[in-house]
């Protein structure tokens, strides 16, 4: 059995990172929100799965690369955070984000990916379309979640999904390419 869950949320600049995570810890939406969040505990009896679970948030501003590289080695689970209604920070979760991730973590250790698009009440499309060929391209990810921090939409069930991913992965047991 695990000892805890360590969540890491990952993206571009202000695409709601400390949002989502004041949000599930507040169930309301933060007007003003700090770079980063401080790191959470939540303990094993208020979650789904029973497991301690830490949320780490990530803010350019504040930290270093070194830092950034240490944190995504600590994590169990990544969450690419993007925003629904700016393209361009979708494009960085396959330009920037999943190749840094693939860098700085162990090539044995599969570390899910979940990606999170943010905002969803700014946007009457859903951004399926194009996240949908990014899931198929990389095996990693384990799923992907779109919700609104100012909403609470599918704030719980995003962090939900992150500790499924590390509790009960869905990953392939073996990779058929590698077989002899
Ligand atoms: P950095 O710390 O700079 O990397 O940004 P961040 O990703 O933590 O984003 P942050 O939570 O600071 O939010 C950025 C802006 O987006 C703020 O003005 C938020 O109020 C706004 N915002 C966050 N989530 C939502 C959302 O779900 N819907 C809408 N409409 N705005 C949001
Ligand atoms: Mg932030």
């Amino acid at each position: 059995m695990r000892k805890d869950v360590r969540i890491l949320l990952v993206g571009e600049p202000k695409v709601g990172k400390t949002s989502l995570i004041m949000s599930l810890v507040s169930e309301e939406f933060p007007d003003v929100v700090p770079y980063r969040a401080e790191e959470i505990t939540i303990p094993a009896d208020v979650t789904p799965e029973r497991v301690p679970t830490h949320i780490v948030d990530y803010s350019e501003a504040e930290q270093t690369d070194e830092q950034l590289f240490q944190e995504i080695s600590k994590a169990n689970v990544i969450c690419i955070v993007y925003s629904v209604n700016n393209q361009k920070s979708i494009e960085k979760v396959t330009s920037h984000w999943i190749p840094l991730i693939t860098e700085n973590t162990d090539k044995d250790s599969r570390v899910p990916l979940i990606l999170v698009g943010n905002k969803s009440d700014l946007v009457e499309h859903s951004s399926m379309e194009t996240i949908l060929p990014i899931m198929n391209q990389y095996s990693e990810i384990e799923t992907c979640v779109e919700c609104s921090a100012k909403n609470l939409k599918n704030i719980s069930e995003l962090f939900y999904y992150a500790q499924k991913a590390v509790l009960h992965p869905t990953g392939p047991l073996y990779c058929p390419e590698k077989k002899d």
